[in-house]
């Protein structure tokens, strides 16, 4: 590691609360996938970081950057667009540091993300739900374009920041974790930042490693935090089409059965899009003899409790 990027790892914080992003457990499912009994399926818990979801490791490291480079200096505030998980990690860490924080969302992203950042001290502005995610994006550059001196702007989608900070803790901790037997990694695309980085430091260590890009079926999908990227009108600059070596299509509700069957069966209480994962997961085990496969579990179950789905038998 060169000593220039030190200084981004959370290792390096001095600040006890945001050293903890990261270094998240690695936890094999117990009974979903047993018809498999070659295949070994692991849920990286990434609601175990302190801001309750993966995107902790991104706003992390693209704020940190901003820091040193000197651009986002007290009385700043921090804009950029989000889906809600990211937009949490930003409102934390401004919290934390003591910046501002404006975010734009689309207005029917869940309540209960809609509240965690209020409680944080963040300042929403809602978009049009009929444009999804792609509406808050184009939002927000209207927004930085409009006043760049008040604002710093990360750009979630388009920054190397986000996925060098799964490349530089999520992949070695994948690693570690499997003692280097992992075999498939499979993460839902949102700014595809996880597939990316995780993606590009498993290949590094083993170029047969498989890497899964996790999609929903069809543009309307309802599940939040993930991108169809065929039918996206801003497709992520971070994104490589050529990365994933596959890309299982996943219904939402197949992904919402699945949250609850992880709840319900394994005791972890997790999100929609970790349910996308673990389903995809279970759908390359089904054509593999053998194998160990580790899904991105985003966040948990808490952020989607209003929604319907928990409460069917
Ligand atoms: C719940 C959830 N799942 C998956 C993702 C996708 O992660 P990435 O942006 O790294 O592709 C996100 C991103 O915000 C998310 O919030």
């Amino acid at each position: 590691m060169t000593a220039d990027i030190q200084p981004l790892l959370p290792s390096s914080e001095t600040d006890a609360l945001l050293r903890t992003i990261g270094n998240t457990p690695l936890i094999p499912l117990l009974r979903i996938g047993r018809e498999f009994p070659g295949v070994r399926i692991f849920a990286k818990a990434e609601w175990f970081n302190p801001g309750g979801s993966v995107k902790d490791r991104a706003a992390y490291r693209m704020i940190r950057a901003a820091e040193l480079s000197g651009q986002l200096t007290p009385g700043k505030t921090i804009l950029d667009a989000t889906s809600g998980n990211t937009g949490i990690a930003y409102a934390m860490i401004a919290a934390r540091r003591g910046y501002r924080c404006k975010l734009l969302m689309p207005a029917n992203a869940s309540t209960e993300r809609k509240k965690l950042l209020q409680a944080y001290g963040a300042d929403l502005v809602l978009t049009d739900p009929s444009e999804g995610s792609d509406g808050a994006f184009f939002a927000a550059q209207r927004l930085y374009k409009e006043q760049p001196d008040l604002y710093v702007y990360p750009d979630q989608y388009g920054n190397p920041e986000n996925p060098r900070a799964h490349y530089e803790t999520t992949g070695p901790e994948i690693i570690d974790q499997t003692a280097g037997k992992i075999t498939h990694f499979l993460a839902g695309l949102g700014t595809s930042g996880t597939l990316m980085g995780t993606g590009k430091r498993l290949r590094e260590f083993n170029r047969d490693i498989k890497l899964v890009a996790v999609q929903p079926e069809g543009p309307f999908h309802g599940l939040e935090g993930l991108k169809h990227m065929e039918t996206a009108s801003h497709v992520p600059e971070l994104y490589n089409a050529k990365v994933p070596d596959q890309t299982v299509y996943v219904s939402t509700e197949g992904a919402q059965q699945m949250a609850k069957r992880l709840t319900r069966e394994e005791g972890l209480y997790v999100g929609v899009s970790a349910g996308a994962a673990i389903c995809a997961a279970l759908k390359i085990a089904a054509t593999i003899q053998e194998g160990t496969l580790v899904a991105i579990c985003p966040d948990a179950g808490n952020r989607y409790q209003s929604e319907k789905f928990w409460e069917a038998a």
